[in-house]
Parts: C-alpha cells; sequence; structure tokens
C-alpha cells in the first residue's frame, strides 16, 4: 500500500521530469558548438566548468528543476506568444522568459565584477537556453503550455505534442549525442554554416516561433504519432538541434573572445 503511494505520488513528477527538449537534444547542441569555439572562448569556459564539456552541463538547467530553490528558473525555459506575431510585439511576462534569461545570462557573462560562482551558473544555463530556443514548442502559444496540454500517442505510449518535439522523435532516431551530432557537424559546408549564423536571438526566436505553428496545425487532439510523422518531420529536428549548435558557439565566441 505504501509503495503505491509512493508510485502514485512520483507520476507526476516523473511525467513532467520529461517535458524538457530531451537530453539528448541538448547534448547535441553542446557538442556541436564545442568544436567551433574559437581558442580564446575555450580556454575561458574550459576554466569556468572546470573542463568539463559543453555536452556535459547543457542538462544542468533541468535538473534544479526538481529544487524547489531553483523554482523561479522555470519560466527561463520558454516563452509564449499569440501564433502569427512577434515576439518584440508581444506583452512580457513579470516573471522572466527564455529571451530575457538568454539576456541575464550574457550580462553576467561579460560583466568583469560578477562572482566566478555567478558566472558558472550562468555559463551553464546559458549553454542549456540557446538549446531550448530551438525547440520550437518552447516558443508556443500559452493556452496549451506549448503542446503539454496536446495528449497525443506516439506508437503504443501516451505523450503531448510538447514531448514530441522535446524527445519522442530525437529518441525514434537511435542515435547518441556524439554521432548526431558529428553527422549535424559534417554535413554543412562553411558558407551555410556562417548564414545560418547570422541574426540574433530575436530572430532564432520569431523562426522556432513560426515552425511551432506549423507544428500544432500538424496534429489533431488524440492522434496516434507514428511512423509517417517522424519521417515528415525528421529534417526540421536535425535542422533544428544543427542551428542551435553552431549559434551556441556564435552566442559564446562573442562572449568570450
Ligand atoms: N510551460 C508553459 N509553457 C511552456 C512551454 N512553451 N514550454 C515548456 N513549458 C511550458
Ligand atoms: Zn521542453
Ligand atoms: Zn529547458
Amino acid at each position: 500500500m505504501r509503495f503505491l503511494l509512493i508510485l502514485f505520488l512520483a507520476l507526476p513528477t516523473i511525467s513532467s521530469a520529461n517535458a524538457i527538449w530531451g537530453k539528448t537534444g541538448h547534448r547535441v547542441t553542446g557538442q556541436i558548438a564545442e568544436k567551433h569555439l574559437t581558442r580564446k572562448a575555450k580556454k575561458a569556459i574550459n576554466k569556468l566548468l572546470d573542463g568539463h564539456s559543453l555536452a556535459f552541463v547543457s542538462t544542468y538547467a533541468d535538473e534544479i528543476k526538481s529544487d524547489r530553490a531553483y523554482s523561479s528558473y522555470s519560466p527561463w525555459h520558454y516563452v509564449n506568444y499569440a501564433l502569427g506575431t512577434r515576439y518584440q510585439d508581444a506583452s512580457k511576462s513579470e516573471f522572466g522568459d527564455i529571451v530575457m534569461a538568454i539576456e541575464t545570462c550574457t550580462n553576467v557573462l561579460k560583466n568583469p565584477n560578477s562572482s566566478q560562482e555567478d558566472k558558472i551558473f550562468h555559463l551553464k544555463l546559458l549553454v542549456h537556453f540557446i538549446g531550448d530556443l530551438h525547440q520550437p514548442m518552447h516558443a508556443g502559444r500559452s493556452a496549451d503550455k506549448g503542446g503539454n496540454d496536446i495528449q497525443l500517442q506516439w506508437f503504443d505510449q501516451g505523450t503531448n505534442l510538447h514531448r514530441v518535439w522535446d524527445s519522442n522523435l530525437i529518441d525514434y532516431y537511435n542515435m547518441g549525442y556524439v554521432e548526431l551530432a558529428n553527422e549535424l557537424d559534417r554535413s554543412i559546408d562553411k558558407k551555410e554554416r556562417k548564414q545560418l549564423q547570422q541574426g540574433g536571438v530575436y530572430d532564432w526566436l520569431d523562426e522556432s516561433h513560426e515552425f511551432a505553428a506549423t507544428i500544432y496545425s500538424s496534429v489533431e487532439v488524440g492522434e496516434k504519432l507514428g511512423y509517417s510523422y517522424a519521417y515528415e518531420y525528421n529534417d526540421l529536428v536535425f535542422s533544428q538541434l544543427q542551428k542551435g549548435g553552431f549559434r551556441l558557439a556564435k552566442v559564446l565566441n562573442d562572449i568570450f573572445s
């Protein structure tokens, strides 16, 4: 009985802990970026992270979610605004959002008066948030919490639209993060890479938000998704992961070089 009670209490935690651009997605983004840092950025980052890789620290911002002391950081992972509008024109949340989060992290890292401890914390968060920025459902609609309230089936398993894009599509591909990162790194030339590093956080967010609109119209509530959905959207998932990686490198190089 006690076991059942514990299981029952733990279930909501287990399911919400999964509602995050899955670990693989974040690690791919970190792993790609790692290979495109300038010498100066690499040195500064290596020192702050005590030798750990960007891939390794990329999931830290999700790990602290289980600690109530960090609950004020929860709204920093996403922003919701009306489809067909731009972030710049949207009313902003007093609790912060992913854009304000990225700006805060950047400012802390650039400020020579910031403590080491603050720099380390905000660097880990920044690596994570540039990843989240490229998960289109982190730039979705507030009525359904970025797709979290849109229940679906993924093959024979219950899921929701948010989770399909956080992890179901990526996990389905069954490649490790290093393999995926290598693949996405080698399949683009320098000119294309420079191209997708153009612009800034506002552009990248509105681009994700436009993909979110397409994704919302790609499903009916309760639908069972499988092979054909993966076939249709694999390219978009991979392209977003690739952009996340190269843009993270750009953001870090701008801060540390
Ligand atoms: N909670 C509310 N909206 C969300 C979103 N877009 N992504 C993740 N969690 C959310
Ligand atoms: Zn998520
Ligand atoms: Zn996140």
